[in-house]
């Protein structure tokens, strides 16, 4: 059994550059103190005015984990399908990295349920100062007020030696959730992270674009060897 001690003292720049989507997971159960620090962590997230306008339903129950995996393989296989279709043209090396990555995602499309735990996070916008609701293009900062709580969770588990895999396929069948987890008519879902002790190898390097690319210094495009 892992023991409680499994919370890794790993630093802080570790921890987000190996906190990678980990869709291999064991059925093993996750042991109450570990899963109640990643529940800590989660809380720890900031949100505006400190509303805290979000919950997590902790998903345990088989038949319930079940019921959200049947849920989630419709929405997985028109997202698969359009994706091999667009890396179709890519080069081989980088065609491989996606291939790779779309049969782990096809793996945890098909053994959702078999994760000992599925985290699902709930928010309220009434709760929620959203100040970009009113641009005419899709409102993202009301967000802000629940992902860093993800992000927390998914950091805590890489702490706990834990994989996981923030996902919001399943955004796509919000009625059917709610009605499965009795969610109140103002609460949505914001994401679902099935957790679990990795098979394999776990949390690695991560895959990004250089820094350069994505800061800009003062104006937009203008990039720097040092900001
Ligand atoms: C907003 C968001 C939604 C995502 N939705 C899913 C999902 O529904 N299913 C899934 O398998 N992975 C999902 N992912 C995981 C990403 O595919 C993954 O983080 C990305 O490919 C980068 O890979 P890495 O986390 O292993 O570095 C999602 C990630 C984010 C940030």
């Amino acid at each position: 059994m892992i023991a409680e001690e499994s919370m890794s003292e790993i630093g802080i720049y570790e921890a987000m550059s190996t906190t990678r989507a980990v869709r291999r997971l064991r059925e093993d159960p996750i042991p109450a103190a570990v899963l109640n620090r990643v529940l800590e962590a989660a809380n720890w997230g900031p949100t505006g005015g400190n509303a805290q306008p979000w919950r997590v339903i902790v998903v345990k129950d088989a038949a319930t984990k079940a019921a959200l995996q049947a849920l989630y393989i419709g929405p997985w296989e028109a997202y698969a399908a359009g994706h091999r279709a667009l890396i179709g043209g890519l080069e081989a090396e980088a065609r491989q990295v996606q291939e790779r990555m779309i049969a782990a995602a096809d793996h945890l499309a098909h053994h959702l349920h078999r994760a000992p735990v599925i985290l699902v996070f709930c928010f309220n916008p009434a709760l929620m100062a959203i100040t970009d609701a009113k641009l005419g293009r899709p409102s993202v900062v009301g967000g802000a007020s629940v992902y860093p709580s993800v992000q927390n969770a998914l950091l805590a588990c890489r702490a706990e030696g834990l994989g996981c895999t923030l996902t919001t396929l399943l955004c796509a069948r919000e009625p059917e959730v709610k009605e499965l987890l009795a969610i109140p008519a103002d609460w949505y879902t914001a994401a679902y992270v099935p957790i679990g002790y990795p098979v394999g190898r776990g949390h690695g390097p991560l895959s990004r674009r250089p820094v350069a690319k994505m800061a800009y210094l003062d104006r937009w495009g203008r990039s720097s060897a040092e900001y």
